[in-house]
């Protein structure tokens, strides 16, 4: 009778993409004098989507036309900073190998999308008239865009703080 004999199990498991070259490429190449353009950019977009549902909010309680107007321009520049940040990000994400390897970058790129998706969405459904907009599309959309960018900002801060991309290594 032959005895079964179980395979070998190596001494250490060495993850494949962890192995790729340049793995440990992550330091950030759009930059100004070392300090990444996306992380400065995002701070726009985040703060004009919380504004735009803070508009609606106020539009819906007073009925005041200028928030709706407000709304309108929080609309649009949220979306156009939103652009901005977005091609500094996707720059970063194809150009340092460290950062392209990781799973994650990836992630975080198709939430930002669908955000900017949604930012985009909610400036077009307003330009036909900014004060019918809101409610009830208007009010809704953005507070889908508040959610999603809240998720976008705090999944980008994982990526460096947890896994410290687009940082500098230099000191
Ligand atoms: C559309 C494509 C996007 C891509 C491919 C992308 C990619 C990245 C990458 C690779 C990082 C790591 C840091 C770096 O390398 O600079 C990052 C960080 C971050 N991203 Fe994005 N991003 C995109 C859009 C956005 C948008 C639209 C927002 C928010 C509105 C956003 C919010 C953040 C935040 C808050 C960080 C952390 C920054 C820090 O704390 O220093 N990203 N992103």
């Amino acid at each position: 009778m032959t005895k079964d004999t179980a395979p070998e199990t190596p001494d250490r498991l060495d993850d494949p993409i962890a192995a790729q070259p340049g793995y440990d490429e992550t330091e950030t190449r759009i930059a100004l004098s070392g300090h990444p353009i996306h992380a400065m950019s995002v701070a726009f977009p985040i703060a004009l989507s919380f504004c735009l549902l803070g508009a609606d909010l106020l539009y819906w309680w007073t009925g005041d036309p200028f928030w709706a107007r407000a709304a309108l321009w929080a609309a649009g520049t949220g979306f156009l900073f939103g652009m901005l940040a977005g091609f500094s990000g996707t720059a970063e994400l194809l150009l340092v190998r460290g950062i392209r390897s990781r799973a994650a970058a990836w992630t975080h790129a198709i939430i930002a999308v669908t955000l900017l998706a949604v930012l985009g969405t909610n400036w077009g459904h307003r330009l036909d008239g900014y004060e019918e907009a809101v409610l009830p599309y208007g009010l809704l959309l953005s507070g889908l865009g508040a959610v999603m960018v809240a998720f976008t900002g705090w999944h980008g801060g994982k990526l460096v703080f947890d896994y410290r991309l687009g940082t500098s290594k230099g000191n």
